[in-house]
């Protein structure tokens, strides 16, 4: 490095300082900034390690990935490249029993595309304030509505009694098992409520058990393909992801309608299964 006495500005436009009693500022502030830029640097890298995987947590189940990078509306924990949502909450168990559900989700039409026998036994999983359990209720011969939520069974329970309607059974699941007596059902539905199952591997392998021979799961969710429906991205599902999840636990689709508003509503069977 070039320093001379005299301080001027050079020709090329260099500046040179002109003694000893400069050059220490000089190198002072040469230091800070290194230092500055390092711990830029490590904090930096610190930053994108809290967004990749936390390998100890992977640990947890061979099914799933634990991310920290993951959506607000989501737990974190990823099944088959999905993000699994929070669930909704009993607090807001009124938002289940909106008028305009009638309209977006057409109800009647989606317990009529069912053809539910008058000798079936149901299960409505992940019931909440029994919205389908009761329609479907008049139709079959048993509903068991299965919520992990005690309050929302606790309503379902209330309006049985209001109601005088006597062959419903409530059933509190577990976070993996929806505690259904083993080849008995004829047809499990799942309505807005299988994207919030924080275990949906063990559950549904729990609730393949539970099934006859022929029985039918019959999932509903928001289509993801759309983003015009005004519904949280992790509470919609696409066909694809639902068709993966389902082959994943040997179920297999056996009728696809795509004639709701704004829902997928799919029919599924165990792989092998007569129906
Ligand atoms: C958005 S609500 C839908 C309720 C109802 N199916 C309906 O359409 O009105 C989702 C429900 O699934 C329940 N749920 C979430 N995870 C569950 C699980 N692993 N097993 C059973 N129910 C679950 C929640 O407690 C909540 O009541």
């Amino acid at each position: 490095m070039l320093i001379k006495t005299d301080f001027f500005p050079v020709p090329d436009g260099e500046f040179i300082f002109s003694s000893p009693p400069f050059l220490i500022p000089m190198l002072f502030k040469q230091k800070f900034f290194l230092i500055v830029s390092f711990l830029i640097v490590v904090f930096c890298g610190f930053g994108l390690l809290n967004f990749t995987y936390d390998a100890s947590v992977l640990a947890q189940g061979e099914y799933y990935q634990i991310r920290s990078l993951h959506s607000r509306d989501g737990i974190g924990k990823f099944y088959l490249g999905r993000e699994i949502a929070k669930v909704m909450g009993h607090q807001e168990m009124l938002w289940l029993e909106r008028p305009s559900r009638r309209f977006t989700e057409k109800p009647d039409d989606l317990i009529t595309a069912l053809h539910l026998k008058p000798t079936d036994l149901v299960a409505d999983i992940g019931a909440g304030t029994g919205y389908f359990s009761f329609p479907m209720a008049n139709l079959v011969e048993q509903v068991f509505a299965v919520d992990v939520q005690p309050e929302m069974l606790g309503a379902i329970d209330f309006l049985a009694k209001e109601n005088q309607v006597k062959n419903i059974t409530t059933i509190l699941a577990t976070e993996t098992d929806p505690k259904l007596p083993i080849n008995a059902i004829d047809l499990a539905l799942m309505v807005d409520a299988y994207h919030e199952f924080s275990s949906p591997r063990e559950m549904m392998e729990n609730l393949v058990k539970s099934l006859k021979p022929d029985g039918r799961v019959v999932l509903v969710e928001y289509r993801r393909e759309n983003p015009l429906i005004p519904i949280k991205a992790l509470h919609k599902m696409t066909r694809r992801q639902v068709e993966k999840e389902m082959a994943a636990i040997g179920l297999l689709p056996e009728e696809i309608i795509e004639t709701l508003p704004q829902q997928h509503l799919m029919i599924f069977q165990k792989a092998g299964s007569s129906g």
